[in-house]
């Protein structure tokens, strides 16, 4: 049985190693804005300018802080009530706000701190205080991406990174790499953490912990990439084939990887 064998970068075309190197130029660059990107839009969301697994978590499945409620209490309302009430509503902010504990605990905060300026009769612009109503539209739980973002964003995703690492796999499969089976990993997982990159922004809504696969799977394409990358410039250009290569027409002699 024969199998097919692939041509070493150096057996190619002058043209098509120009072709492929300057695909991965505009690639490496393209990579390079997608990683300014993803900071820009997730970083600093938990507090702390670094970007996090807190960050993602707050970005795909909401932020139990992020309600108007509390962001006003910690910010511009802040001094309306003693720090230890505070720490009550907070608490049944972060227990997801049930009606009971509004109308035992809440409620006569609220009357004592804030409704002489939150009702309607003296400041109707402002949120109203007054009724389990009216603050539930504060105390609303910044739910993060809807479902219908995310299947907008993965569609594009998917689909977009598939082509792009279908170039770069196919320029990389001209690639010496001993042994075959690490050339076949390399090339493989880029497509097998998309999957499971795009998986954990849906899994991070049902257990904030996949917002970590969302990180891992994002370094492994990245490394991925950077080998690819790598080894396909370098091989083109600088690197010497083994004899067993310049001796069979840039073909190796046996082995079809
Ligand atoms: C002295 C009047 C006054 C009192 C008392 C007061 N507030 Fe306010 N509140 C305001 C004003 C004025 C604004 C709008 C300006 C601003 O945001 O600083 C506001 C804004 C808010 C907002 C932001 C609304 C939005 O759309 O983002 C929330 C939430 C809020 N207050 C909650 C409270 C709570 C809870 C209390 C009681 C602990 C309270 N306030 C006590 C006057 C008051």
């Amino acid at each position: 049985m024969s199998k097919a064998r692939y041509v070493h970068f150096q057996f190619l075309p002058m043209s098509l190693r120009v072709l492929f190197t300057m695909v991965l130029l505009v690639f490496g660059v393209g990579y390079l804005m997608a990683m300014i990107q993803v900071w820009e839009s997730h970083a600093g969301k938990d507090g702390d300018p670094m970007i996090s697994g807190k960050d993602l978590m707050i970005s795909y499945s909401g932020n139990p802080e992020g309600t108007k409620l509390e962001s006003a209490l910690r910010g511009p309302m802040a001094d309306m009530l003693p720090p230890e009430k505070r720490e009550v509503i907070f608490a049944w902010l972060h227990n997801k706000a049930p009606q009971a504990e509004f109308d035992a605990k809440i409620n006569p905060i609220l009357q004592e701190h804030c409704i002489a300026c939150h009702n309607p009769g003296a400041n109707p612009h402002l949120p109203d205080l007054q009724t389990f109503d009216g603050v539930s539209k504060v105390a609303a739980a910044d739910t993060g991406m809807n479902i219908a973002t995310l299947v907008r964003v993965s569609h594009i995703h998917l689909f977009s990174i598939t082509f792009i690492f279908f170039i770069v796999g196919f320029i990389f499969s001209h690639a010496y790499v001993r042994p075959p089976i690490l050339k076949c990993i390399l090339i493989a997982t880029p497509f097998v953490v998309l999957i499971t990159d795009v998986a954990s922004w849906y899994l991070t809504k049902i257990w904030t912990g996949f917002a970590w696969m969302v990180i891992i799977s994002g370094a492994f394409m990245g490394m991925a990439f950077a080998a690819m990358w790598l080894i396909s410039v370098y091989q083109m250009w600088f690197f010497k084939v083994p004899t067993e290569i310049s001796d069979n027409e840039g073909r190796l002699p046996s082995i079809g990887a």
